[in-house]
């Protein structure tokens, strides 16, 4: 798909970067690594865009993007590590504590972490978005939290070689996955100034592709390739996950996923801008899986 956003969001990202040329760059370096690696950017695209629905200043709202981005860049190096997934292959290239070791992977996910706080807060950012981006700023902190990304990361962890039910591991699919989708959603709506209405229906696209988005994932796992992934495929099965497809099979599964996209393209009649951009994104991302 034609992603006019991406363009924009990568030509940002690298102006956030700290500064390399000190004794600690190895970090800086760590981080630039990862997050400048070509990612699909889903979620600063899904920020953009409900911005625009919404009548906003996609400008304005780019440190917000770019910092869900971030967050996301340090969920995966820390996913990757060896006491988590193990996995030593992500967008394509060596996971980042391949290249620089374990001790600094985690510190680049720490200091991309804090890095995407310094964007949003920053005096430059706020003085565009004011109020809206200090609570863009608290939807972002709240996802990505104990209750959120960092949860679901937890239930993910201590059901390994378990029998979660499926209610166990729909609660971890909307923590692990689903807050870091829904969050930039709702930020691009609160940013852009929208009303209740808009935000609920954004919450709720969110929640359906939030979900529709880990099934996929969880299904290419077994059906897709290495090279198109650009991260190891069969890597839930060698570390004992139970997860939709694993008591679902395939086929429910794929069943499900759309299921959960049509619901999602639903709720964008809530908006009176244009929204082709977002049905067509969300049934691109269920598409993967054919
Ligand atoms: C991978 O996310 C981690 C999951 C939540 C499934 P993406 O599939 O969006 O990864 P990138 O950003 O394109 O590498
Ligand atoms: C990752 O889920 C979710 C987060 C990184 C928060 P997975 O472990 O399934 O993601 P991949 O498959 O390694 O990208
Ligand atoms: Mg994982
Ligand atoms: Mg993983
Ligand atoms: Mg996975």
């Amino acid at each position: 798909m034609d992603n006019k956003y991406i363009s924009i969001i990568e030509e940002f990202l690298p102006t956030l970067l700290p500064n390399e040329d000190c004794y600690e760059k190895v970090v800086t370096q760590a981080m630039k690594y990862s997050l400048l690696a070509p990612g699909k950017r889903i979620r600063p695209t899904l920020l953009l865009a409900f911005c625009e629905a919404c009548s906003g200043n996609v400008y304005n709202a780019l440190p917000y993007a770019c910092a869900v981005e971030m967050i996301h860049s340090y969920s995966l190096i820390h996913d990757d590590l060896p006491c988590m997934d193990d996995d030593d292959l992500r967008r394509g290239r060596p996971s980042n504590h391949i290249v620089f070791g374990e001790d600094i992977a985690l510190l680049a996910g720490d200091a991309l972490q804090t890095l995407a706080f310094e964007s949003m807060l920053s005096e430059e950012a706020l003085s565009k978005t004011g109020i809206n981006g200090a609570k863009a700023a608290g939807i972002l902190a709240r996802a990505a939290g104990a209750n959120g990304m960092v949860g679901g990361q937890t239930i993910d962890l201590t059901t390994e070689g378990k029998s979660p039910s499926l209610e166990i591991i729909k609660d971890m699919y909307s923590k692990k996955t689903g807050r870091l989708i829904k969050a930039p959603c709702v930020m691009g709506c609160v940013l852009a100034g929208a009303d209740e209405r808009k935000i609920s229906a954004a919450e709720g696209f969110a929640e359906n592709i939030g979900l529709a988005f880990q099934i996929v994932d969880d299904i290419l796992d077994i059906v897709s390739d290495t090279n198109t992934l650009g991260k190891p495929v069969g890597s839930d099965k060698e570390n004992g996950k139970v997860n939709y497809v694993t008591i679902l099979g395939i086929e429910q599964s794929r069943k499900k996923v759309e299921e959960l996209t049509n619901a999602a393209i639903r709720k964008l009649d809530a908006f009176e801008n244009d929204t082709e951009f977002l049905r067509t994104l969300a049934a691109e991302l269920a598409a993967r899986i054919y």
